[in-house]
């Protein structure tokens, strides 16, 4: 395959990124109640970091319960071993060169806060959409379970839920675009070093291709 002379440049450019990338790593940790929306950010980010060939991992908080966290439930101790967990696994990622997005409601500042001394390279999202809106989206229906008294202990109802104090990035996802809340996240991952700077999802775009 033969390139242009700028595309020449744009390959080196990603390549020497990419190289760089292998030495910091980084852990995006998205926060906020079920139905605010972090799922849907994630998947947003992690297919536009792979489109430019970033080498991403997502770590799902409904995925980890499934597998590495299937003894779990929901008590304060459990979330917090959870959390744990998935921060030990996001920490060997990251230490490994990858952009690692964690999705998990991670409702208790002091897990948050352990997590982002154990990671170091760590960027923390508020997922922030109101209660209301979260329970008006019942994206699994569990509100609605929760409402007829089929579950308990459900987090932002009657279990508690730690709005982040400092969080580096907010997405008021009831007042923004998908697009927009990757856009600002992809911003900080830029300004770290981490990815190459974009305006628009456009520039992503033609930056993978
Ligand atoms: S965390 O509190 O330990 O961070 P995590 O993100 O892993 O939670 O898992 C939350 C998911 O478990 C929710 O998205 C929901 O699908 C499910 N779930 C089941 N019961 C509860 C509950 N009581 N509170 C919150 N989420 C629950």
């Amino acid at each position: 395959m033969r390139y242009t002379h700028n595309e020449g440049r744009k390959y080196k450019l990603r390549w020497v990124i990419s190289i760089t990338n292998l030495q910091t790593g980084v852990t995006v940790w998205l926060t906020g109640l079920s139905g605010s929306g972090k799922t849907t950010i994630t998947t947003a980010l992690a297919g536009r970091l792979g489109q430019c060939r970033y080498p991403v991992e997502v770590l799902d908080g409904d995925v980890i319960r499934r597998n590495l966290s299937k003894d779990l439930g929901f008590s304060k101790e459990d979330r917090m071993e959870n959390i744990r967990r998935i921060g030990f696994v996001a920490e060997l990622l990251t230490r490994n060169g990858v952009i690692v997005l964690v999705s998990a409601i991670s409702p208790y500042e002091e897990a948050r806060f352990q997590v982002r001394q154990m990671i170091g390279s760590f960027i923390e999202v508020y997922v922030n959409a109101p209660l209301a809106v979260c329970e008006k989206r019942d994206v699994k229906g569990l509100y609605k379970r929760v409402r007829s008294g089929e579950i308990q202990h459900f987090t932002g109802i009657d279990d508690p839920y730690e709005s982040p104090i400092e969080p580096e990035v907010e997405c008021r996802t009831d007042e923004e675009s998908v697009d927009n809340s990757v856009l600002k996240i992809w911003d900080v991952l830029a300004d770290r070093g981490h990815v190459e700077r974009c305006t628009s999802l456009v520039q992503v775009e033609s930056a993978a291709n």
